[in-house]
């Protein structure tokens, strides 16, 4: 399905027993929806970013587990099948816990109903109600999200974002991105400075896109202008998403949000990281224990098909790094805003 319909832009869709997945590799030029009916559809869509972001990618990966089980013809195989997909699908990136938070609530829901005994029949319905379930509770929790983090900005400041941690990224709203949007909302004027993201321009192509979209105002900005940005006072804070926090607080997320943090520090700007509570791993003690995906050279020697590189050269291309705790001001959650001690505070976050 293409269309050219931009309001209300939702990155994944359940609809008629398919997932309607947005391309995000054409953004911002065209607008494809790509009927996805197989996990293996699943599998290559966060493989190849057609789908991305920590939650968008759990989302997906839930609706894979439904497509992945759906033809099963007893009880038995279908709790088989609800396993295998899910196994599967943790394959398809490393570094996003949402992923395996997302398919390991797929298979506790799946355990929970074969040992209840229902029909096959509600055994399928029920789990898609769960992946639904997965979707609309991450628009609510990014909605809170925004609600944390707008209350550390004032009206008529400049933010910086790096990578698109939006609506795009999520079923709605975003983490990072949540609060621009109830800013508009209510208002206020926030100057977003988005960094274009190197080499794959999450920043460029989808947070310049949909913040202008919404009305908000955004600056694109090359990756290696925000210490120049910041030196000329016109960042207030920054906020970033994330795609896996450790238990200590080191926080992973797109290539370069380290330099931002740095920067930050060195400018006295406070550094934010926004995520929902699926995205903080305590079994991961530290970032030095996070994968990271190192994904192909082509990425950067010929993105986007023009060879901007020498044939044969040697290339390093993380897609993540690792800011250290020490240099993250606050964690803004759907519970709240979250300081140091780290390591603490995150664990109350899952006591009852
Ligand atoms: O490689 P990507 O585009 O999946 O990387 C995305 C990011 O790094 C985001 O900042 C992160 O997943 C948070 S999205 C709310």
């Amino acid at each position: 399905m293409t269309t050219t319909n931009y309001a209300g832009l939702q990155s994944l869709i359940w609809h008629d027993d398919k997932l309607d997945l947005l391309d995000q590799r054409l953004l911002p030029e065209e607008i494809v929806y790509l009927p996805l009916v197989t996990a293996e559809d699943v599998w290559e869509s966060i493989r190849h970013l057609k789908v991305r972001g920590a939650p968008a990618i759990g989302i997906s990966a839930a609706y894979g587990v439904v497509l992945g089980s759906r033809a099963a013809e007893s009880a038995e195989d279908w709790h088989a099948d609800v396993r295998k997909a899910a196994d599967y699908l943790a394959t398809s990136r490393p570094t996003a816990v949402n992923l395996f938070w997302a398919l390991d609530r797929m298979k506790a829901r799946a355990e929970a109903l074969a040992a209840e005994g229902h029909s096959l029949d509600a055994l399928k319905q029920a789990l898609l109600d769960e992946a639904i379930a997965i979707q609309s509770e991450d628009e609510e929790t990014n909605r809170m999200i925004g609600e944390h983090a707008l209350s550390l900005f004032q009206d008529d400041i400049g933010v910086l974002t790096h990578c698109n941690a939006g609506g795009l990224a999520t079923a709605k709203y975003g983490t990072a991105l949540a609060p621009f949007y109830l800013a508009k909302e209510r208002g206020m004027n926030i100057r977003v400075f988005a960094d274009e993201t190197r080499p794959v321009l999450q920043g460029a192509r989808l947070t310049a896109f949909e913040l202008q979209q919404a009305g908000v105002d955004v600056t694109l900005i090359c990756d290696n202008m925000a210490g120049h940005v910041m030196s000329k006072g016109w960042v207030n804070a920054v906020i970033v998403g994330t795609d896996r926090v450790a238990a200590n607080g080191d926080v992973a997320n797109k290539i370069g949000t380290y330099s931002v943090a740095v920067l930050a520090k060195a400018h006295g700007i406070p550094f934010y990281v926004a995520c929902p509570l699926s995205t903080i791993d305590l079994n991961t003690p530290t970032g030095a224990e996070i994968p990271i995906e190192e994904r192909q050279a082509e990425e950067i020697t010929e993105g986007f098909g023009k060879r901007t590189a020498p044939q044969g050269v040697k290339v390093y291309n993380p897609a993540f790094d690792i800011t250290p705790n020490e240099y993250v001001t606050a964690i803004i959650t759907e519970k709240g805003i979250i300081k140091a001690p780290f390591d603490v505070n995150l664990k109350k976050l899952f006591e009852a």
